[in-house]
């Protein structure tokens, strides 16, 4: 202990997480040219400016005629939060243990274009085949959460951690929404990585290995899956990565069983339990239906709790006329709203709030891409360094395995 030196921690908030209320408003926002999108306040991947004026229906005409021509060469995975204009052109849609599975299991895509976020399009290019590649068509296109963890941090901390613990002591467990070499490391510490589909699965695999369990980046669904769990509230701690120890004692170290990351998703953290209270005096019979990153509170308050593609299931296999509040992202809720006109389907939150990140991958940018494949040209390859590929597979691999 007396050898370790503990560099000043300076607060700063993610761009990513400042540029989350961009596109708020009280409709639901529709695609326009690149050139207008570009007026709202975020970071976007500058294109040609042929790409920036097309009209959106003439992106989507040519986007249909070109992608045709790549046939079985290309493959066009879409999370459920892009939007509509994208999601058109997926040839599989899911949350993104489902879309890992694919990139993993598809061998016959010469190239995977992942319509989602970087942690996504970096976890399908460690799993994919050897010579495949993957590309992400908006760079900027991150996640506000996985900002939250920087990996120097996170390497700050699991050093720490060993030394008031000691070796084996402790299971390191990420969830997918995190940088790749953060999931590196898990693969070289025993660990894993997880999604909202099998956190608790995997929580209690990393359980069976050591009796304490490093859980990042997000605060909420480790404490939701902690909690669902058994373990007790006073035996988890938060680890503010710009204090000292985390900001917390060595004995409240020692005494833990579940250290949390201090991360957030800033789009599921909009839901709180007066929207809940409201939709249930207003439809005493209604289902509510949230995404494990929203708070315990949230959670607690929920009927029903799941990933991304657990809520379509969900929604989609309910009975004509059933009520469905939901906690998750707004361009996924209106969809399943749209495609379930027999019952009714509503956002918690009244303020039209998408993922602005997601949101990033605008149709002009696909169109780009198909553009240049079709030219012979890959742009916007994720590209791992080999050590840091083969190690967050390790711990992707692991997720995997378990059934
Ligand atoms: P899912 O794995 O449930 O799709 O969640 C991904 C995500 O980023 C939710 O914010
Ligand atoms: Fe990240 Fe939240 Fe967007 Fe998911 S919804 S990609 S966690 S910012």
């Amino acid at each position: 202990m007396e050898n370790t030196t503990f560099k000043k921690k300076y607060t700063a908030i993610p761009l990513t997480e400042l540029e989350q209320s961009a596109f708020c408003q009280t409709t639901q926002p529709k695609s326009e040219t690149l050139e207008v999108e570009f007026t709202v306040g975020v970071r976007w991947q500058s294109l040609p400016i042929t790409y920036m004026k097309l009209p959106p229906k003439e992106i989507e005409e040519q986007i249909r005629t070109k992608r045709a021509i790549l046939g079985k060469e290309i493959l066009i995975l879409g999370h459920h939060y892009q939007r509509d204009e994208i999601i058109q052109f997926a040839d599989i849609t899911g949350d993104s243990f489902k879309l890992a599975q694919h990139a993993a299991n598809n061998t016959d895509a010469k190239v995977i274009i992942f319509c989602g976020v970087h942690f996504m399009a970096e976890t399908a290019a460690a799993l994919a085949q050897s010579n495949q590649k993957v590309i992400l068509p908006n760079m900027t296109a991150g996640c506000s959460m996985s900002d939250m963890a920087k990996p120097e941090d996170v390497l700050d901390c699991w050093n720490s951690l060993k030394e008031v613990l000691g070796p084996n002591s402790i299971t390191p467990i990420t969830y997918m929404n995190s940088a790749a070499s953060i999931k590196a490391l898990c693969g070289e510490n025993n660990g894993y990585v997880c999604t909202s589909s099998n956190a608790g699965k995997v929580m209690e695999k990393a359980f069976g290995q050591t009796d304490k369990v490093l859980f990042l980046p997000d605060q909420h669904l480790g404490r939701n899956t902690a909690k669902t769990l058994g373990i007790p509230l006073e035996k988890m701690i938060v680890w503010n990565p710009f204090k000292d120890f985390g900001g917390n004692s060595l004995e409240a170290i020692k005494e833990s069983k579940v250290i949390l990351w201090k991360g957030h998703c800033s789009v599921h953290t909009r839901f709180n339990i007066d929207q809940i209270s409201n939709a249930r005096s207003t439809y005493p019979d209604i289902n509510i239906l949230v995404h494990p990153e929203c708070t315990m509170e949230v959670v607690d308050s929920a009927d029903y709790v799941g990933s991304t593609e657990y809520i379509r299931k969900m929604v989609e296999d309910a009975p004509g006329g059933s009520i469905w509040g939901i906690g998750t992202e707004i361009s996924m809720v209106n969809r399943l709203s749209k495609a379930n006109p027999n019952k009714t389907v509503f956002c918690l939150d009244p303020i039209v709030c998408p993922c602005s990140t997601m949101y990033r991958i605008h149709p002009a940018y696909l169109l780009w891409v198909i553009d240049n494949l079709l030219e012979g040209i890959i742009v916007n390859a994720i590209d791992l360094e080999s050590s840091i590929a083969r190690n967050s597979k390790i711990a992707l691999d692991r997720m995997l395995s378990i059934k």
